[in-house]
């Protein structure tokens, strides 16, 4: 009880504190925020307005955030094509405590689809995973994930496939996330 209230007054004034700091405002960071359904999606699928509870079938340990995103040819997304024309719709606010992060599943060697998000993620020790990719494995499939912080007013750091990530490939058994929603 007391300690709720030690911390009520203290993120009040740290944000009074903000606010008398803020002259001009500041760029702020931001991640990548939507799921690549994969390559067996193309312009030749048809599209149920499918959602996250359609993709996922309702599992709630998959990561997947709206929009949908599907490439022409099944390859993958043009992500500087997205931060250019959807930034709004296909991005979050990278919080200062938070992580820009990219989760791709495999299967058999071949990748099956991608989601980026904004999350806090742990690993079973409870640390804080922030930057590198790990990965878990499980028979033929593999997830692998990566973490970032996005530089404020550029773009997102969680682009690509593995390819603007500095490789620090660690095995992990479990990454527990934490996203401000109830999507996952
Ligand atoms: C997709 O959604 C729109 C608007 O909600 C609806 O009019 C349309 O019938 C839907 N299409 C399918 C195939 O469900
Ligand atoms: C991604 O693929 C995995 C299987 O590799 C599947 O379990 C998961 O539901 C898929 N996620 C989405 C959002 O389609
Ligand atoms: C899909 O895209 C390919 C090129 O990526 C094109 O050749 C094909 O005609 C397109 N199909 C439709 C239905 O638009
Ligand atoms: C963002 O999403 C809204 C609602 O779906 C849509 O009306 C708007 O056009 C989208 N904006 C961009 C830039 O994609």
């Amino acid at each position: 009880m007391s300690r709720n209230k030690y911390f009520i007054v203290v993120s009040v004034v740290l944000s009074f504190a903000a606010l008398l700091g803020a002259q001009s405002p500041a760029p702020v960071s931001r991640c990548f925020q939507f799921t690549w359904l994969g390559p067996r999606w193309n312009n030749e699928s048809t599209f149920l307005n499918a959602t996250c509870q359609d993709a996922t079938q309702l599992s709630k340990s998959v990561p997947c955030f709206e929009p949908l995103v599907v490439s022409l040819d099944g390859t993958w997304p043009d992500v500087e094509y997205i931060w250019r024309n959807h930034a709004e719709n296909a991005s979050c606010i990278l919080a200062a405590n938070d992580v820009c992060a990219q989760h791709t599943y495999y299967f058999d060697g071949k990748v099956d689809n991608s989601t980026y998000l904004c999350t806090r993620a742990v690993n079973e020790l409870g640390a804080a995973l922030t930057s590198g990719c790990y990965e878990e494995r499980k028979g033929s499939f593999v997830t692998r994930t990566c973490f970032c912080r996005s530089v404020p007013g550029g773009m997102p750091c969680n682009s690509a496939a593995l390819a603007n990530f500095n490789i620090l490939l660690l095995l992990v058994t479990t990454i527990i996330w934490s996203v401000n929603t109830d999507l996952f």
